[in-house]
């Protein structure tokens, strides 16, 4: 208890304080002497009563209970209520307040049945109705409360839903989409709204997505995650209690926890009940550019060409809305993208690049012979207005009106996969990527405005940026599920899963789908972007943050606009953002309209020498990646992952968010500020050696921030002790790079046993399902002080065959004179006396014929 009784008030009178009114609602009035602190709140006797005993379900309790105290906040009380507790696994608790008698919105969300069935749960479930029903989970094997109701404050009524409980401790983290400026929450009273929105990054705006999900550390470093499945406009409040307040305007209060114990299994049991995130082509994790505004192909092609001219690794090109004709979906502008398509098809065969191409959810009816206006009509695929049967209109970038797909309809699955697929013939993309999908609306909420209803005018709106309509559509339209009142934050959501179906079946290839707005479960089509970022230091390092909370919301996918989107580029702070953005899993220089170039081949020899530089790290780790994000796909884990989750023990890592980590094993410490030539760097421990030249950091300096030279050409990374990472030469492609020799990094354990471990994972690349079917090679690798042993665990990929080793690189040895590779003597190989790097070099063995190394 941090901040006192006071702070564990609820908000009786959210919409503006009313004396009248909070005793009308059973509420009392009280001193506030924190700022922040509700003045009229909820007292312990208004709320809800079980009557009778639950009812004893398999693996669960049923509860009705009635309303007592007071009258309504807002009106349409849902008397009786259902309160549904669901032992769903050892680790997954379910819990659900839904009306009985009649069936409110609920999120069409597939939770994924528990691999494993309940046996020995982790957490207990009581109850009390004294004063009032409130309930409790705790940790079975700590007695760490984890959820708590008992300070009051549940509401259900038709547009007013609150749940409020104590937290063990306060350290939250999640909730978004929102530009935080940590990764751990303030809780001094924030209140954060999620609603979906065309919102570039801004303090305290709800942003493009939405995820009710957080994960709360607790006192003795055990975790759990908590997802609220709900997608009507809603906010949640943090207080220094620590306690939290959610309020939603529609659906159910429909929670699931999630109870780790690690913060690792806290993320691999989300994405088991929304979806483990998709597997990404390995061509995906080059280098990408992009910018709105080329204008013409002939200004791609010149920037292209001296990307190429200064040897920077460049595999994916996007083509944004300017090359569009009129900025229509599916058009390609026939003056000043004249032969796009051709161009296109070079890069590809002529340069192993790739393609990645932008749609909008919105179809202009102005033109005619507009087949995608045309064949939606016929179809009757389109958001309608609140009468079900007029199509809805909106002002977006074509020209006049336009009208949005209803992704949530299956019909327009078909609508949209069929126009996605006839144009791969005309302009052949490798990936598409999915904007304005909030669904953005330039005006609001049509281009005829909104009725006055209680739909579109509700009686409490949470804490969002305009009102519900505002730049988007009306929330009493309607979706093929549901008005827009509970389906807008859903709108990119519903339309990933069809992009990535056509994607797939147009290039017979595995998918790449970008989407600006997502929600839980996305992960499972798509990726994102952190949207219209600025040019600017803070962005940079906020960029960090808002990966991690994606880490968390299980798409592991992401990145910023590399150099920002809004704003001209500056030379420093554009060549530092390169140097992490390299880090990024989505790598992509992006410009907004009309700013200065800012590609790495924009500025001059010194900044493109160290792009191309930072870059080629990125290659020569890109099969390290490839295995996280395997992991991730099969297991759920993070593929960027705060220090936090690997040290959980140690707190300093709790607030750490301007270091991460790829895995377990990489630690990534970039240059975040104008002006620094240095980075303070932490160090908790474990053995960690520096990337590029092997050397230990020393013992003294673990546990603790060690201030780490960066000139303007330097990233600080730094192995951990105890892993193997699987490395190729890199090149100025993964198309050529996949083709070269590999090699590892073998960083030697702690100091009993030295012992190593690594996988490397390797497919084609860009088969669908390579894992599912068995058309993969993976190999073990097991090292200490003596030497290394492989293991061949699959061996269903053909194309390791012609793949052989090259280098080897060894940290943590003291002395190395001999080395043995299967057996036989090997005499390339150097070892530097200071930094204690062993390589091994030319080893021109074949990946799979790798069976032990000895080094003495
Ligand atoms: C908004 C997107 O966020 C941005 O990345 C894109 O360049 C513009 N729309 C134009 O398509």
């Amino acid at each position: 208890d941090v901040g006192g009784e006071e702070t564990y008030r609820v908000d009786c009178s959210p919409e503006g304080l009313n004396p009248i009114k909070c005793a009308d609602r059973g509420c009392v009035m009280g001193a506030a002497s924190l700022p922040g602190v509700p003045r009229c709140y909820f007292p312990p006797d208004r709320g809800y009563q079980a009557v009778g005993a639950p009812q004893d379900l398999p693996n669960g309790l049923l509860f009705s209970l009635k309303r007592v105290g007071g009258n309504a906040m807002f009106g349409g009380e849902v008397d009786p209520l259902a309160f549904l507790v669901e032992y769903q696994s050892d680790s997954r608790i379910h819990f659900k307040f839904y009306d009985p008698n009649d069936n409110r919105f609920e999120v069409p969300l597939d939770i994924g049945t528990p691999a494993k069935p309940l046996n020995k749960a982790l957490y207990n479930f009581t109850w009390t109705n004294d004063p009032t029903f409130t309930f409790n989970i705790t940790r079975t094997d700590t007695g760490a409360t984890l959820f708590d109701t008992s300070m009051g404050g549940l509401v259900m009524e038709d547009q007013f839903l609150q749940i409020a409980t104590k937290l063990p401790s306060a350290k939250v983290y999640g909730f978004g989409e929102h530009e935080h400026k940590s990764y751990q929450h303030d809780m001094s009273y924030q209140t954060w709204g999620m609603y979906s929105r065309d919102q570039p990054p801004a303090y305290k705006g709800n942003l493009y997505g939405v995820h009710p999900f957080y994960m709360n550390v607790e006192d003795d470093d055990n975790a759990h995650g908590v997802l609220i499945l709900n997608s009507a406009a809603q906010d949640v409040t943090l207080t220094p209690a620590p306690a939290l307040i959610y309020r939603t305007i529609g659906g159910v209060l429909d929670l699931y926890m999630f109870l780790g114990p690690t913060p690792e299994n806290v993320v691999q049991q989300y994405t088991e009940a929304i979806g483990r995130p998709f597997m990404p082509p390995y061509w995906s994790l080059g280098f990408q550019l992009s910018r709105y505004g080329y204008n013409s192909l002939a200004t791609v092609s010149d920037t292209i060409d001296r990307i190429r001219a200064y040897d920077i690794p460049h595999d994916v090109q996007f083509g944004d809305i300017d090359y569009m004709d009129e900025q229509m979906d599916f058009t390609y502008d026939p003056v000043t993208y004249a032969g796009y398509p051709d161009y296109i098809r070079r890069l590809r065969n002529d340069h192993g690049m790739h393609f990645v191409t932008i749609l909008d959810p919105c179809i202009t009816t102005e033109r005619s012979n507009y087949r995608p206006y045309d064949l939606g009509q016929q179809m009757g695929i389109w958001i309608n207005e609140s009468d079900g049967r007029t199509p809805a209109l909106g002002k977006v970038w074509p020209p006049g009106a336009s009208v949005f797909p209803d992704y949530t309809s299956p019909y327009c699955h078909d609508y949209w996969i069929t126009l996605c697929k006839e144009f791969f013939s005309v302009l052949p993309y490798d990936g598409l990527w999915i904007d304005m999908n909030e669904p953005a609306n330039f005006g609001t909420g049509s281009i005829v405005g909104c009725d006055q209803n209680n739909i579109n005018q509700p009686p409490f709106l949470p804490k969002i940026w305009g009102d519900l309509a505002d730049k988007t559509l009306c929330p009493d339209f309607k979706t093929y599920i549901g008005n827009m009142y509970d389906t807008h934050s859903l709108f990119g959501w519903a339309q990933s899963p069809p992009t990535f179906q056509a994607v797939q079946e147009a290039s017979g290839k595995r998918a790449f789908v970008v989407s600006r707005s997502t929600f839980p479960g996305s992960g499972k089509y798509a990726a994102h972007w952190l949207g219209d970022n600025y040019s600017q230091w803070s962005n940079l390092k906020n960029s960090i943050v808002g990966m991690l909370e994606f880490s968390l919301f299980g798409i592991p996918y992401s990145g910023a606009d590399i150099c920002g989107f809004n704003g001209d580029a500056n030379y420093e702070q554009c060549n530092r953002w390169m140097q992490l953005g390299a880090f990024y899993p989505f790598a992509r220089n992006h410009n907004g309209l009309g700013y200065r170039e800012q590609d790495p081949g924009a500025w001059d020899a010194e900044f493109a020498r160290i792009s191309r530089e930072v870059l080629l790290v990125r290659y020569t780790l890109n099969p390290y990646l490839y295995l996280l994000f395997h992991q991730a796909h099969t297991e759920g884990s993070t593929v960027v992952r705060p220090l936090l989750h690997e040290f959980v023990n140690d707190k300093e890592t709790h607030t750490i968010d301007r270091q991460f980590l790829w895995g377990p094993a990489l630690l990534f410490s970039p240059v975040l500020d104008e002006g620094m030539t240095s980075v303070d760097a932490y160090f908790p421990k474990a053995r960690w050696y520096d990337y590029y030249t092997g050397a230990e950091i020393s013992p003294s300096q673990q546990m603790t921030y060690v201030t780490l030279n960066a000139p303007s050409d330097y990233i600080p990374i730094h192995v951990r002790g105890g892993y193997v990472i699987p490395t190729q030469e890199p090149a100025r492609t993964t198309t050529v790079s996949r083709t070269l020799p590999m090699g590892l990094i073998i960083a030697l354990g702690d100091a009993q046993s030295h012992m190593a471990r690594g996988t490397l994972f390797w497919d084609d690349g860009d088969s669908i399902d390579t894992y599912a079917n068995g058309n993969y090679f993976q190999m073990e690798f097991v090292a200490d002080e003596n030497g290394l042993q492989t293991l061949v665990h699959s061996d269903g990929y053909r194309g390791i065959d012609s793949l052989t080793f090259g280098t080897i690189r060894v940290f943590g040895l003291s002395s190395v004179s001999s080395i043995m590779i299967n057996g036989f003597p090997h005499s390339s190989f150097t070892f530097d006396p200071t930094t204690k790097e062993l390589q091994i070099t030319s080893i021109n063995v074949g990946v799979k014929d790798l069976q032990s190394i000895a080094w003495a």
